[in-house]
């Protein structure tokens, strides 16, 4: 039962539902009586283990407690000097930092290996030699503990990252998944059942953050970078596109808004005060359309849980705005804590635990995908 211990209402990874057939009968029974009972005796314990981009986290979560222990080594200052991630570079560095974080992580937790019942790892999407440092590592100790290795798609630890939190979102909720590789609109109905409702059609909500920022001249990671400079910038005075708000659907484009800024700029002098007003503008601009897809979303699904999960999930007008937004339409919005917004081995941690309580247990073979579209997960089994 998950985290039951620490207060928080016990998670049902697939509700029971009344079917009449005896396969399913059979099955609700396991979820809804048997496997609580087992997990009351014997709680569960997971590794996780994230590095699918430029920071390598571990967490160890167990079913009664919460999470125990993390860790998290952001490799960000040994990119910052080339403008962006060079993935041989964050291979290498996920081979020298992972086996000290898994270490310590199991000390601070003051566990034993031989506590810990399985061992998730993000297998895609990301870059190849990033995960596949994650996922050997990660199946070998399996191995070596003689427990599964469970494999995670970085989107759905993302997805799942608001459930560490207290209160917990409920099933279905619709989840806003930001960051520097997706930008997506998910109903989730509940585990491993996700449609895509809309998605980008170009460059991803964090990337255009991150280019937007390259361009006024800002370090590596742009976002954080430009929402700070946009602090000191005015609102009045450049009125950037809200593009693709001004016709139906729930996808987006966030390249032309890059493109507008570099225009705007190129028509200016360049100081301290154009660039911080072109931030804010840039920022406020991509705030807005975010919004508006949001609210236009829980309108069209009826539904009335908001999850915002992904590292642009921490920008600050971002969550005032969705805050304000939900509020009017008499809905919730959940996010994770600030740290848990971007990379992290909490999230798959808890999303291995989810799935390895639902029965998952790995495959013998392997491969780690680079591209993984989430809505070729299925439930866990
Ligand atoms: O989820 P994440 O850590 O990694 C990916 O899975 O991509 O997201 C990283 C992205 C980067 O593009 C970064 O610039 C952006 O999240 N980001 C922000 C902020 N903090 C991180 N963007 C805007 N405002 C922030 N405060
Ligand atoms: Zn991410």
């Amino acid at each position: 039962m998950l985290f039951a211990k620490s207060g928080k209402k016990a998670l049902g990874p697939c509700e029971p539902r009344i079917i009449v057939t005896r396969g399913k009968i059979a099955k609700n029974l396991w979820h809804a009586i048997i496997l609580p009972c087992l997990l009351w005796v014997y709680p569960m314990r997971i590794l996780g283990i994230e590095s699918s981009c430029d920071e390598t986290g571990v967490a160890l979560i167990d079913s009664e407690q919460g999470l125990l222990a993390h860790a998290l080594y952001s490799q960000v200052a040994e990119h910052a000097e080339y403008g962006g991630v060079v993935p041989e570079l964050a291979s290498r560095d996920h081979v020298r930092k992972l086996m000290p974080l898994i270490r310590e992580v199991i000390a601070n937790a003051k566990a034993n290996p031989g506590d810990i019942d399985a061992v998730s790892y993000t297998a895609g999407p990301g870059l190849v030699g990033a995960l596949l440092v994650g996922a050997m590592a990660a199946r070998a100790i399996a191995w070596s503990w003689g427990v599964p290795a469970i494999p995670i798609h970085h989107m759905e630890g993302h997805l799942l990252a608001p459930m560490l939190e207290d209160p917990r979102p409920e099933f279905p909720f619709l989840a806003l998944l930001v960051s520097g590789g997706h930008t997506m609109l998910v109903h989730v109905e509940a585990v491993g059942r996700y449609s895509v409702l809309g998605e980008s059609l170009d460059d991803a909500v964090g990337e255009a953050f991150d280019k937007t920022a390259k361009l006024l001249g800002l370090g590596y990671p742009g976002g954080p970078a430009l929402a700070s400079l946009a602090e000191q910038g005015s609102l009045d005075r450049f009125a950037f596109p809200r593009p693709m708000t001004d016709r139906p659907g729930l996808d987006f484009s966030f390249s032309g808004l890059k493109t507008y800024a570099l225009n705007t700029m190129e028509k200016l002098d360049g100081g301290a005060q154009d660039k911080a007003d072109v931030a804010r503008a840039f920022e406020q601009a991509v705030v807005e359309t975010l919004l508006i897809k949001c609210r236009r979303a829980l309108r069209e699904t009826g539904l009335r849980r908001l999850v915002v999960a992904g590292g642009v999930g921490a920008n600050k007008r971002l969550r005032e705005g969705l805050q304000t937004m939900v509020r009017k339409e008499k809905a919730e919005v959940y996010f994770p804590r600030m740290e848990f917004c971007t990379d992290n081995g909490a999230m798959i941690a808890l999303a291995g635990l989810i799935r390895y309580e639902a029965g998952a247990r790995g495959e013998a073979t392997f491969a780690v995908r680079p591209r993984w579209p989430l809505d070729e997960l299925r439930e866990p089994a």
